[in-house]
């Protein structure tokens, strides 16, 4: 397909035209840790991440890796609904961790590793705890399925403090959680990736605290607080009362975490979640610092299809602009604009 586009730059002042006669294939390899991603793509825990074959479809709808959901020590039954709603600007979930528990985890990622391999989607295991050694614990149950990583939820909330502040939100509370999972992996060679939330004062200084307990990557960020009000009952609509915001209102915030974390953090892999429903905003993720991009309510707002529209996207995006590598627009705002930003009649970004 022929696309003409006008190349924009500091130097051209946007004079040269060049037509392309083939609509170029985008390199979507990521390397990522020990492994190389076939795409940019992570399936973002708790979405389709509760068997085996949704875990599979997820890949085969190009996802490079897959996020099972998360798993604590014990089977939970979650809250009870009205627990996810669709509110307008994205989603709202308070799903309430439900999960069959660790050991019955074991057998579901055993069974999507398997059937993944052939994929070359690596796997990454979820968990969760009470107390900080509890991780440990869970970490070392899901180990025995041979997951290629495990991802650290450290949302819920701290037993032992006074207000059960999420492990997230403290620097020593997050890096005493992280210690104990590297420590329990580190015989099984499994790097450990740490899951960070956007509501605290400094998103860098607790990306900095995981990393140096032994973090390999960090996954930047789980869900938003918030609340939704029914005005005729003047109640909260959720079953338990507040949850977690997802989707479009989260792509702001998460692009700031992410951009945060890659100045705190310049050499650790970063998968970028958070609103991710198009193409472009999974490019403007990378360009945040991120080095794969999550995705997850996207799936709810486009449907099973939604990984493989968003590769397409990027792929057309970068084509339309004469790249063909997403290296062109890593890091992009940590450095001098991208020289081949402007195709012809795209509006002119306001000052605000
Ligand atoms: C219904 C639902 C369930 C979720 N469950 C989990 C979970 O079990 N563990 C976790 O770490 N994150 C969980 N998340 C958060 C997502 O993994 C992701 O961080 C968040 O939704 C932001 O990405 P998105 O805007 O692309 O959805 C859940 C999100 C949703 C919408």
């Amino acid at each position: 397909m022929a696309i003409p586009f006008v190349l924009f730059n500091s130097r051209n002042h946007g004079r040269s035209i060049i037509i392309t006669d083939t609509y170029p294939t985008m390199n979507t390899r990521t390397p990522f840790l020990t492994h190389t991603l076939p795409t940019p793509l992570v399936l973002a825990s708790g979405i389709w991440g509760t068997t085996v074959s949704l875990l599979v479809r997820a890949a085969r709808s190009g996802c490079g890796a897959v996020t099972a959901k998360s798993c604590g020590p014990a089977p939970r039954a979650g809250h009870v609904n009205p627990s996810c709603l669709d509110w307008g600007g994205g989603l709202i979930n308070a799903i309430g961790l439900a999960n069959p528990g660790a050991e019955a985890e074991v057998e579901l990622l055993a069974q999507a590793k398997a059937e993944l391999e052939p994929l070359g989607a690596p796997l990454i295991a979820s968990i969760f705890a009470g107390p900080p050694d509890e991780f440990a614990t869970v970490a070392a149950t899901v180990a025995r399925a041979r997951p290629d990583f495990v991802e650290v939820n450290i949302s819920c909330p701290n037993v032992h403090s006074d207000f059960g502040e999420p492990y997230a939100a403290s620097p020593d509370a997050a890096a005493e959680v992280t210690g104990h999972v590297v420590d329990a992996l580190a015989e099984r060679n499994i790097p450990v990736i740490v899951k960070l939330a956007p509501n605290v004062p400094s998103i860098g200084r607790i990306a900095q605290a995981v990393t140096a307990a032994g973090a390999d990557a960090l996954c930047v960020i789980n869900t938003m607080p918030g609340m939704l009000i029914d005005a005729e009952s003047g109640q909260p609509i959720l079953a338990n009362r507040s949850g977690g915001l997802s989707g479009p209102a989260l792509k702001p915030i998460a692009l700031k975490c992410v951009y945060d974390v890659r100045k705190a953090c310049p050499e650790t892999p970063i998968i970028g979640t958070g609103g991710v429903t198009t193409g472009v905003d999974a490019l403007e993720m990378l360009m945040a610092g991120a080095s794969a991009v999550g995705v997850g309510s996207a799936i709810h707002f486009r449907g099973p299809d939604a990984p493989r529209l968003i590769l397409d996207e990027m792929t057309a995006w970068l084509a339309a602009r004469g790249m063909d590598d997403l290296n062109a627009v890593r890091n992009r705002a940590h450095h001098e604009p991208l020289y081949a930003a402007v195709p012809t009649g795209a509006p002119v970004p306001s000052a605000h």
